[in-house]
């Protein structure tokens, strides 16, 4: 998720440039850079690394004067970090100046149409194609411009564009991707959050999917995609600058709770085209594909647990042997490659040093080895002979949510991708799968939807100190999740636990009240399920069931129940963490804790 500012006004733009980007510097990024109109042309300056080499680059906005910009901080999708695919982005002219927040899902057919009409392209981004594709259309009607471009996109954008012949107007457009328009007397702004506003202006107003905003000196005028002019309301600001940071959530993890819709959704639909699943990156032909003998996932903590669930996805729709390993045990352990062995390393940072050495151990082992990764350019990601980006954008909370759940998605698309090719599940089968990866984000916006019965439910445990999960099957790999969720962040002692495993040992921590939560969202599993739930309860527990909606006899035997919608049952996973991530959110919440920075954790664990 990239930073995105915008002004015009009779200041210097630069400097407010440089500010408004220092605002959104929470949102994480690997490159910056800002374009400036100084009466003749437009002139620009990017570089890789933090905002402060790009106000050195500038002398702090001075090496660029002029009282219209556009700036950028690049979280990076496509391409690595680098000077040449930071933004600002040029047309060949250097006529057209483009900043752009989202993913362009169709940016590689597009970029083949735009190189055949004769378009070069300097860098790795799907934005690139967007200043092209301006320049294509222009015929002096920037509003007509920007629409063509709309209409023929895919995909989610938050832009600020400057034309040349146009000084006196700066120009932003939107569709999934936030952007906000500031009203000052000093001039105008955009904005990819309200943070970088904040400063010079409380009135602002929300662009809305597939509307232009064209910002003069003293003036605001709103299209329609349809180029007819629009009317829109002002809002007013009430937030302090730390809540604004947080887009108005209390911490980081609430908001990357509820931006996994879109996370799952930026992750998936790049790899779905029809009913088929395309994963260009992954570097494998079909026969590859077919001489896979054994897949060895490997990771730390809540990326290893989404390697529990996926051994289930592999092994039952691909009919592949997985092996699960810590990262942190994997090389210590020798592990024995055999022929056709293949080593899937997943890391939302990238950066982890047990899962890159996990890595290296593969590699020196001569077997072909993939990434699963959140942060474009970080060592696995550069050391993998593949790499699959989730496309979640910077995680920032330290108990990771969105990243979780993006790296589920690449697991489920790779195992039924897998399966297609070795023939182990029908077209058929293959279709209704990507239909219900489809509903995914959907079905995840629902159970954010009812947040409230599960605080109200939290509320009332906030002085726990026990707490099982338990689940068999994939549901065991959910409980590991939602197990460690509440213990990072609330300091609350829990256990997950195979459900049928708990009678040989742990079940005498049983007693009067103690929390169990059991998972239960595998039909073939579900009978045995309840019966470890009524051994639990006959022990004096007090069990919270999550469940498939219909699975109603779990009433019989759980104190309190939550539905989740019915989906694939590998797929499961995706939404039954929801209410466990959420337990665990409103738990450290009610216990008045740093959510976001739980007492000795780190975001990225770089070292042994
Ligand atoms: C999960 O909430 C924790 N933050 C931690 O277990 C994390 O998943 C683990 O350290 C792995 O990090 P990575 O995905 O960046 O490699």
């Amino acid at each position: 998720m990239c930073g995105i500012v915008g002004y015009i006004g009779k200041e210097q733009a630069a400097p407010i440039l440089l500010d408004g980007l220092s605002k959104l510097e929470y949102r994480g990024y690997d490159s910056a850079g800002i374009a400036v109109f100084n009466g003749t042309s437009i002139e620009m300056t990017k570089s890789t690394g933090k905002l402060k080499i790009l106000e050195e680059l500038t002398q702090g906005g001075a090496t660029l004067p002029g009282n219209m910009g556009i700036g950028h901080t690049r979280w990076a999708t496509h391409g690595s970090p680098s000077d040449i695919n930071a933004h600002p982005h040029f047309n060949k002219e250097h006529s057209i100046a483009i900043v752009h927040n989202g993913i362009i899902e169709n940016y590689q057919k597009l970029k083949k149409h735009m190189e055949k009409r004769g378009y070069e392209f300097l860098s790795e981004t799907d934005t690139e194609v967007l200043a092209h594709m301006l320049d294509y259309y222009y015929n002096g009607d920037p509003v007509e411009t920007i629409t063509k471009v709309m209409h023929r996109v895919e995909g989610s954008y938050g832009l600020g564009i400057m034309f040349l012949d146009q000084p006196d107007c700066l120009y932003a457009a939107r569709k999934d991707s936030p952007l906000i328009v500031g009203q000052s007397d000093k001039g105008n702004f955009i904005a990819s959050d309200v943070p970088a506003v904040l400063k010079y202006t409380r009135e602002v107003y929300y662009i809305q999917n597939e509307e232009i905003a064209c910002l003069k000196n003293d003036s605001i005028t709103f299209f329609n995609i349809d180029k007819e002019e629009i009317e829109k309301e002002l809002t007013t600001i009430e937030w302090d600058v730390a809540a604004a940071e947080k887009g108005g959530y209390e911490f980081f993890m609430l908001k990357e709770i509820y931006e996994q819709p879109k996370a799952v959704r930026d992750t998936l639909n790049p790899r779905i085209k029809g009913n088929d699943i395309v994963i260009e990156e992954l570097g494998m032909t079909d026969e590859d594909i077919r001489a896979v003998r054994k897949i060895y996932l490997v990771a730390c903590g809540s990326a290893y647990h989404t390697c529990v669930a996926a051994k289930y996805v592999f092994e039952g729709l691909a009919r592949i042997p997985v092996e699960v390993d810590l990262a942190s045990e994997f090389r210590y352990r020798k592990p024995i490659f055999e022929e056709g062995a293949m080593a899937v390393i997943v890391s939302q940072s990238g950066e982890t040093a047990d899962s890159l050495a996990a890595l290296r151990e593969a590699k020196n082992n001569g077997v072909r080895t993939l990434g699963i990764v959140n942060v474009v350019g970080s060592s696995i990601a550069r050391e993998a002979d593949n790499v699959i980006y989730t496309w979640a954008g910077p995680e920032i909370a330290v108990a990771t949510t969105k990243g979780y759940s993006t790296q589920l998605i690449a697991h489920y698309l790779l195992a039924v991708k897998f399966a297609r090719v070795r023939g182990t599940i029908s077209a058929k089968e293959m279709t209704e799968m990507v239909e219900a990866l489809k509903c995914l984000p959907e079905q995840i916006e629902f159970l954010l939807a009812n947040k409230e019965r599960i605080q109200k439910f939290a509320n009332r445990y906030l002085a726990t100190e026990h707490v099982f999960f338990i689940g068999r099957g994939i549901d065991y790999a959910i409980s590991l999740e939602g197990s460690l969720k509440l213990k990072e962040i609330s300091y609350i002692h829990s256990e997950a636990y195979a459900a049928g495993e708990l009678k040989h040992g742990t079940i005498s921590l049983i007693e009067e009240g103690t929390l169990v939560t059991a998972v239960l969202t595998q039909d073939d599993l579900y009978q045995k399920s309840i019966s470890n739930v009524q051994e639990v309860r006959t022990r004096g527990a007090f069990v919270l069931a999550v469940t498939n909606t219909g699975h109603t006899e779990v009433e019989k035997s759980a104190d309190y129940v939550i539905y989740i919608p019915q989906t694939n049952k590998y797929f499961t996973p995706s939404l039954a963490v929801i209410p466990l991530q959420l337990f665990g959110y409103y738990i450290s919440l009610g216990r008045g804790l740093d959510v976001d920075k739980p007492r000795n954790l780190a975001k990225s664990v770089t070292v042994e």
